[in-house]
């Protein structure tokens, strides 16, 4: 075969080469561990809030995470590094007794931020990255960002003290429809932002589509990703299955199904790449149930076992350790956690919601069957 034949190539990327196999259609049932161990995993992306919510929320994302990326999207946004402290120090006091979760706090991108903001972070023990939101994007985000240019100043000083920037990787403009924000945003946007800071190492946030996966497994080990449970479970079929399912809606928005096939070979491919990111965002009932329902899914009460029901679909869960507790602390050049937990086969149903009424917080996956469950 001569050197030009086209069929030949060094590297295939995982996305491509997935497409020719069907890696799990031997296994069957039976062939699920009864019991898996990991580290105690990380949440790279998690909305904790504020006050009483914070107090109601914080106990289920401590129960199973030792640490969490907390976003600052707050009603006043946390824009300064006094401000992340100030927070943090919040999150600390209403940790449940005995608890050692430490919160890794971001500061909220304005156009108006300065470098010696950035200055300011990567002195600080709390701060651990900077969070773009695109103006427009996503509860909290009128404080975002417009255009990626005025940027320049504040991400050269990030990309030289390596503070790494999380991306809510969206299109904004009205003309773009809503199922092609993220691609949109990735051609226009994050790419030449990538090109434009060759150091900067970047997070892009709750990926959806398989064009963010294979443009992620294409890029540099500066560029990483976190995927959420619902966008490895559900497509988007589950927005409209028998009606209009607001607790099913979040940012960005559920995909086709051939986009959570690519999530779903991402997550469980071992690259290092992607790790666990729940997005888990509580809203109360009566503004989700709303002639204008608020963005948000919240996870956490069930989230290791949601990670594990997607890993168990497709027969990777000796996979699932790397993407819940490895990579993500590699990536952010923090110790892996030692201690382990457990997850034990159990058919159970997770639960439908916390608390009654208008203020109840639906739960993700409520009333359907999870095959693990987290000795915690
Ligand atoms: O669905 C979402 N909810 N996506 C986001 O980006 C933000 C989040 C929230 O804060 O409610
Ligand atoms: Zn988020």
């Amino acid at each position: 075969m001569s050197a030009g034949y086209a069929g030949e190539r060094a590297f295939v990327p995982f996305s491509e080469l997935s497409l020719q196999t069907e890696p799990h259609s031997k296994s069957s049932e039976s062939e699920l561990p009864s019991r898996i161990e990991l580290a105690r995993p990380d949440d790279w992306h998690v909305h904790l809030r504020d006050g009483s919510m914070l107090t109601r929320v914080l106990p289920y994302t401590a129960r199973s995470f030792a640490r969490a990326i907390v976003m600052p999207n707050l009603e006043r946004p946390v824009t300064t590094t006094k401000s992340a402290e100030a927070y943090a120090a919040r999150i600390r006091e209403r940790r449940p007794p005995e608890s050692d979760f430490e919160p890794l706090m971001t500061l909220y991108l304005t156009e108006s931020m300065v470098p010696e903001e950035i200055e300011r972070a990567a002195a600080s023990p709390d701060v651990f990255a900077v969070k773009l939101y695109p103006k427009g994007a996503t509860t909290h985000s009128d404080a975002g960002v417009g255009g990626i240019d005025s940027l320049a100043p504040v991400l050269d000083a990030m990309e030289r003290l390596d503070v790494p920037l999380l991306i809510h990787g969206e299109a904004t403009d009205p003309d773009t429809d809503v199922f092609d924000r993220e691609q949109v945003f990735l051609e226009r946007s994050l790419r030449p932002m990538l090109d434009r800071h060759a150091g900067l190492r970047v997070v892009f946030e709750h990926i959806t589509t398989a064009e963010a996966v294979a443009f992620v497994e294409g890029s540099p080990a500066r560029v990483a990703a976190t995927i959420t449970p619902q966008h490895l479970l559900y497509n988007r079929n589950a927005i409209f299955e028998g009606g209009l399912r607001p607790h099913h809606y979040c940012l960005p928005v559920l995909k086709r199904e051939r986009d959570r096939q690519a999530l779903l070979r991402a997550a469980t491919s071992g690259d290092p790449s992607f790790f666990l990111g729940t997005d888990s965002a509580p809203h109360v009932r009566s503004a989700k149930e709303s002639s204008c329902g608020c963005a948000g899914i919240f996870s956490a009460p069930v989230a290791i076992e949601a990670y594990a029901e997607a890993f168990a679909e497709v027969f990777a869960l000796d996979r699932l350790e790397g993407f819940a507790s490895h990579h993500g602390a590699d990536f952010y050049g923090l110790p892996r956690n030692l201690e382990r937990i457990v997850l034990d086969r159990a058919d159970w149903l997770a639960p439908e919601r916390l608390e009654e009424g208008d203020d109840a917080l639906a739960i993700f996956w409520g009333g359907k069957r999870l095959r693990y469950r987290a000795r915690l």
